[in-house]
């Protein structure tokens, strides 16, 4: 496959620390990117952090600093938790750069000349929180005769000259959008979701402030900045060269294959975003993929109930790739999941050190012991063919997971393929074949072959792990890609290095 791959992930509001459920999201866009480029697909992967709006404008003000500090100061750390985790991001935006003030304003001025743009009052109920206008219908009473938002936040009314866009004009042609691109909205759930809200009738949106002055100023409107998501929502074209749409950057890699975000900012996805970029004559994305929130022990994170879960915390004590495949493996991909550290020993121990690593280490240790650590000839028998054979298989039904975004099912194949390979070598007993040594061998090195199979489809999981492995069956650098799975073998004659354990076991208390 040589089709291009374009993948983004949301981006943060740097208003404060990132948290878990900001790592979660790079983590699984980050797998799904490494797994294009396995695949041999030209990939872009865009991340970065939104840095406009009231919310940072309120933050920054709360404590004594510009808001443009603040964005400085926090979009580093969002940039550090992306190196942190081992993050393939070609690109790191950041919505105050001036590329992007180009782009933002650009796609403005082709709304306005498609006629969607139009001036006039905006009054109604605004929530900071969500940077989103409220309807009356949709709010709650809150303590204290605050109004509350669906997400539990607080609005207030806002009486504010301001540009609206004209989205009350684009409800057929979302639909039909939707009708024709069963794909577009991933999970199915959200799908339908949408489609009700959109049947349910569009009202123009209001998309430029007076009151403030954080942000994108309006191209010829004085006194107006854009509304944060118009900003936000265009960073993903940005990351790709608009306003040169005809870069080669752009034309190679727009409409953009998946735009990962949370469930909470679904709508601003999948109805405003399409239609901002029908207006202005450019594709819309083919795919708007959903995920769940993060949990700490069943319960909602939040800075009040003091749960929150610091990510550079389980990095500092259990490292990359384990707190990578935690999230890969644990939560469904498209629902929400728990964190909780019982559940990530648990994981770890059985699926990373268990099965991965002991397979790898034990097969590896044997070849040295018993053949000097070259790769002796193999005489397969059909149980030794078998497990290649499952090998392969699974790897397929890696593939079809992946191109549906479903990274859990991926990582559920990669282990129930370890764990069918470590029954393999129980049952075959290899270490009882002293007298036998061409059996031995080829139970060892088929051992070592699948681990190989294996350490490179978990390479977009795992990457440090598995290019360990790859490196102690001396895989070369050019030969580790999917073909390479499911293709080839360890090349009889080949010297390996001694092998060291790859993965740890973690204790279920925590060390004091
Ligand atoms: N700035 C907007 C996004 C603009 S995209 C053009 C925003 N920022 S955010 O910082 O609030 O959230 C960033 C991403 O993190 C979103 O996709 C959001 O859904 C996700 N998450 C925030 N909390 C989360 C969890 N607890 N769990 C999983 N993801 C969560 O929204």
């Amino acid at each position: 496959m040589t089709e291009p791959f374009y993948i983004t992930t949301a981006i943060a509001y740097p208003n404060g620390d990132p948290h878990v459920g900001h790592a979660y999201e790079m983590i699984a866009t980050d797998a799904i990117a490494r797994w294009a480029r396995l695949e041999g697909r030209p990939t872009w992967f865009l991340t970065g952090t939104d840095e406009h709006g009231i919310k940072m404008a309120q933050t920054a003000a709360a404590l004594g600093i510009t808001a443009k500090e603040l964005a400085d100061r926090n979009s580093a750390r969002f940039r550090e938790l992306a190196a942190r985790l081992n993050l393939s991001n070609d690109d790191f935006i950041r919505t105050t750069e001036t590329r992007h003030r180009d782009s933002s304003q650009e796609i403005w001025r082709r709304m306005l000349k498609n006629g969607d743009i139009y001036e006039g009052a905006y009054e109604g109920w605004y929530s900071v929180r969500d940077e989103a206008y409220f309807d009356e219908s949709e709010l709650t009473d809150g303590e204290g005769g605050k109004k509350l938002a669906p997400t539990g936040a607080e609005v207030s009314w806002v009486r504010e000259p301001s540009y609206f866009f004209r989205l009350s004009a684009y409800a057929e042609r979302l639909l039909a959008h939707f009708e024709a691109h069963p794909d577009f909205i991933a999970p199915d759930e959200r799908r339908n979701e949408i489609v009700s809200f959109v049947k349910g009738g569009l009202r123009d949106l209001s998309i430029s402030r007076t009151t403030f002055d954080w942000g994108i100023p309006v191209p010829d409107a004085p006194g107006h900045v854009m509304y944060v998501w118009i900003d936000a929502l265009t960073n993903y074209i940005t990351g790709v060269g608009f306003p040169d749409d005809q870069s080669v950057q752009f034309q190679t890699f727009w409409p953009a294959n998946v735009h990962v975000i949370g469930k909470d900012i679904i709508r601003f996805h999948t109805v405003y975003w399409p239609a901002f970029l029908m207006s202005a004559g450019i594709a819309p994305p083919r795919r708007v993929f959903a995920h769940g929130f993060i949990t700490n022990e069943g319960k909602k994170m939040s800075k009040s109930l003091g749960n929150v879960v610091d990510p550079h915390a389980l990095l500092d004590e259990f490292g990359t790739d384990p707190v990578r495949y935690f999230f890969l493996r644990e939560v469904s991909f498209g629902q929400d999941g728990d964190y909780s550290r019982e559940k990530f020993v648990n994981r770890n121990n059985a699926d990373l050190a268990n099965n991965f690593g002991n397979l790898a280490q034990r097969s590896l240790a044997m070849i040295q012991k018993n053949f000097g650590g070259v790769l002796p000839t193999t005489v397969p028998e059909a149980v030794d063919s078998a497990i290649v054979d499952e090998a392969t298989a699974a790897i397929g039904r890696m593939q079809t997971a992946m191109a549906g975004q479903l990274v859990h099912e991926a990582a559920a194949e990669l282990v129930a393929l370890l764990g069918a390979t470590n029954l393999y070598f129980a049952e075959q007993a290899p270490w009882g074949l002293k007298d036998n040594l061409p059996r031995m061998g080829t139970i060892l090195v088929t051992t070592a072959d699948v681990v190989r199979r294996a350490a490179i489809v978990a390479q977009p999981l795992v990457p440090e792990a598995a290019a360990k492995f790859l490196d102690a069956l001396a895989v070369p650098a050019d030969q580790r890609s999917l073909v390479h799975a499911l293709g080839n073998a360890l090349p009889a004659g080949t010297h390996l290095p001694p092998p060291n354990p790859v993965f740890k076991k973690f204790e279920q208390m925590k060390p004091a």
